[in-house]
């Protein structure tokens, strides 16, 4: 077989791959040779900007098998019948540091899935924690800049972390989460996904019921202790990025088990807390888990740039028979996302192939901008409505309304009985063993001994109590003691 020659990017042969073309043997080089200039210029433009947040990430495709009838509760495409079968593409990250932090940090993980269905392509953005730590989108900026490099030390500063946090009631659920067990994932296999947020499902009749989703890993859960991650971090700083290529490369599909919380929408109102509140789950006695069907990865991507760097999800996503909740987060999510890709990754990012509709086709009157490949069809009209058989609406609403109330304003959330900030905090700080309480107090006193001012940690302090007394006072003496030290 001969080989095959090297070209240019316009496909003209190469002559040399390892000498530049220069005026005489020791001269000046030559601006005539193209190769030269296209390589230097290409290398210049590798780089895109990185997500804001969730910027390390690996990615795997597979597949959503339907298990269990769930057409009661919505009418979506590709959860309509028991045995079907949808091609997915599934994201996982860190949140806070940069593309070049590692795999084995403290931090919540990100569960991106793209299921790219006969209806469109669905997009849920979910974590491996059931909740988040502030239940207001326009909190997030704030909160990530205080979780992320300082711009003044260019470091993590537990300051800014604890300081945020001191500000914050609502996050000692989250917090509490963190820093226990589950919060450093041995593997992205070896952990569970949320859908996190409750969205809404619609059925063929217009019921409308609140969701949330709950991804159980079949690995089994395993986590990394303080240490062992700091071992591993120093050691592989792509632990899970190995961890996932090699066992998909070696046959051993990882998979999870899909289960649903399902609400009568007009349970919504009269529930003790309220149930779009990102930072409350919901008890499984109250409504318990039905599962749904089963994701299975089991192709890697051939080119983690072109298809996990440049893939990009919305929650705005949605197929009909799934729709949003009033939740303010998830409202807050459903501008922000779709805003990123056109800053990260221009406006036809939909065109590229990992975020293209696969088992549908796009039409629409979206035309032009940077990098545009899809003419919509020789001569097809980019203007509605017309007299050619272009594309037309259908005049079904995705999902069912959603009911409002009273005036506008910036509201705290509606107050149900029970949406005080600490109760599920205090809940699941007593579900622990006594030595998931010890590494939790452990880590917490690490992190919150560090912050120099005392104000920022008696705040902090006061969450832990105000979630359980003994948690609080476990705190506090813990931090004591360090400060000490
Ligand atoms: C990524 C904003 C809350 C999960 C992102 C990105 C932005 C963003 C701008 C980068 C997107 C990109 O460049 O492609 C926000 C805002 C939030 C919020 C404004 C709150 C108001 C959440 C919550 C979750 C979440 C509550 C999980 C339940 C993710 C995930 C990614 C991400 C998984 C990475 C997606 C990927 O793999 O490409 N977020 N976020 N975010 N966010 Fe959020």
């Amino acid at each position: 077989m001969s080989q095959r020659v090297l070209t240019t990017e316009a496909g003209a042969p190469v002559a040399d791959n390892q000498n530049s073309a220069s005026a005489g043997v020791g001269g000046p080089l030559l601006l005539q040779d193209q190769h030269l200039l296209e390589k230097l210029a290409r290398f210049n433009r590798e780089r895109i900007p990185e997500r804001v947040v969730h910027a390390r990430g690996s990615g795997a495709y597979g597949h959503f098998e339907v298990t269990d009838d769930v057409t009661g509760f919505t009418h979506a495409d590709f959860l309509s019948e028991v045995g079907k079968r949808t091609e997915v593409f599934l994201r996982f990250s860190t949140v806070a540091d940069s593309l070049g932090g590692a795999d084995a940090v403290r931090d919540p993980r990100g569960f991106a899935l793209k299921f790219y269905t006969a209806e469109g392509n669905y997009d849920l953005v979910g974590n491996n924690t059931p909740v988040f730590f502030i239940k207001d989108p326009i909190k997030f900026p704030d909160f990530i800049h205080s979780q992320k490099r300082d711009p003044f030390t260019g470091k993590q500063e537990p300051d800014n972390v604890w300081d945020f946090w001191a500000h914050a009631p609502e996050a000692t659920h989250q917090v509490t989460w963190l820093m226990g067990d589950r919060g450093i994932p041995a593997s992205y296999r070896h952990m569970n996904g949320y859908g996190s947020h409750t969205y809404q499902w619609t059925n063929a009749d217009g019921e409308a019921f609140f969701v949330k989703y709950h991804f159980k890993t079949n690995q089994g859960i395993r986590c990394l202790s303080s240490e062992q991650a700091a071992e591993l971090a120093g050691k592989d700083p792509n632990s899970h990025q190995t961890d996932l290529l090699q066992a998909i490369e070696r046959g051993v599909h990882p998979s999870w088990t899909l289960y649903v919380q399902l609400m009568p929408a007009a349970e919504a109102a009269d529930y003790r807390f309220n149930p779009f509140d990102l930072t409350k789950v919901w008890p499984h006695k109250d409504y318990p888990l039905q599962r749904v069907g089963r994701l299975v990865l089991d192709r890697n991507p051939d080119n983690v740039f072109a298809e996990v760097e440049q893939a990009a999800f919305s929650p705005n996503n949605f197929v009909p028979g799934i729709g949003p909740s009033p939740d303010k987060m998830l409202q807050g999510r459903l501008f922000a996302y779709a805003d990123a890709h056109r800053y990260r990754l221009g406006v036809n990012h939909t065109q590229l192939a990992v975020n293209a509709p696969k088992a549908t086709t796009a039409q629409n009157y979206g035309r032009d901008g940077l990098m545009a490949t899809n003419s919509q069809g020789r001569g097809a009209k980019n203007y509605e409505p017309n007299s050619y058989d272009g594309p037309v609406e259908t005049g079904r609403p995705l999902s069912a309304p959603l009911a409002v109330t009273g005036h506008t304003g910036s509201h705290e959330a509606p107050l149900h009985t029970k949406d005080d900030a600490f109760f599920q905090a205090g809940e699941l700080y007593r579900l622990m063993s006594a030595e998931e309480k010890s590494r939790l107090v452990a880590n917490i006193a690490g992190g919150l001994s560090q912050v120099s001012r005392d104000d920022v940690i008696e705040k902090n302090l006061a969450h832990f109590h105000a979630a359980d007394p003994e948690y609080g006072k476990r705190v506090e003496e813990a931090v004591r003691a360090l400060r000490e030290d």
